[in-house]
């Protein structure tokens, strides 16, 4: 069992993963913990699409031009949609569902990595969001923020120096 305080230091972005399928119990697990991450008004907009069809993963990963060619190595990637007219902020409620999957695979020895799908063109004339949808059948009122890139690691990465942290960056009471 890891601390939280391990946790949040070991997790770093991994795009390198190990030919190997991650268990169901481990995916579930990570599942459970979007599903449990705050939301606005406990509205809960937003979806998950588990993607692990190789096609799907390869095709997934020319969404962009750069950025995300990784993901046709990657075992499992979990596109975090949300509902966009169920809440002004589903932005933030998904981005801290994706942020949690990304703490749960970390306590679970598995590395993530977040690919930015929003505000992303796949070209001059296609959004990422609209190439991705296609692929996986998402109706039009959904929004997609981000993938989450989850397997085990074939890189490995320092955990963060706290003797390095910006702690000029912490104001208290005035800026
Ligand atoms: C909002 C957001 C968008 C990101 N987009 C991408 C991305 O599109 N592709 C990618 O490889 N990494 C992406 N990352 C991962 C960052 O590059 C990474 O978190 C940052 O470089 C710090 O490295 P670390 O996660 O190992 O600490 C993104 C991270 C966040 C939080």
């Amino acid at each position: 069992m890891n601390t939280f305080n391990e946790l949040v230091k070991t997790r770093r972005s991994i795009r390198k993963f190990q030919d190997r399928p991650i268990e169901e119990d481990k995916l579930n697990a990570i599942l459970k913990a979007a599903l449990m991450a705050p939301s606005s008004k406990r509205c809960q907009p937003w979806h998950f699409v588990v993607v692990d069809d190789e096609d799907k993963l390869l095709q997934m990963s020319v969404c962009r031009e750069m950025g995300c060619k990784f993901l046709d190595g990657a075992p499992v990637a979990v596109l975090v949609m949300a509902e966009d007219a169920l809440s002004d902020v589903w932005v933030e409620d998904a981005s801290i569902a994706a942020a949690y999957m990304q703490l749960a695979a970390e306590d679970l020895g598995l590395g993530s990595c977040w690919i930015q799908v929003r505000n992303r063109m796949k070209s001059d004339e296609q959004t990422t969001e609209d190439y991705l949808k296609e692929i996986v059948n998402a109706p039009d009122n959904m929004r997609i923020e981000c993938i989450i890139a989850i397997g085990y690691k074939a890189e490995e990465k320092n955990a963060f120096d706290e003797t390095r942290l910006k702690w000029e960056k912490v104001k208290r009471n005035s800026f």
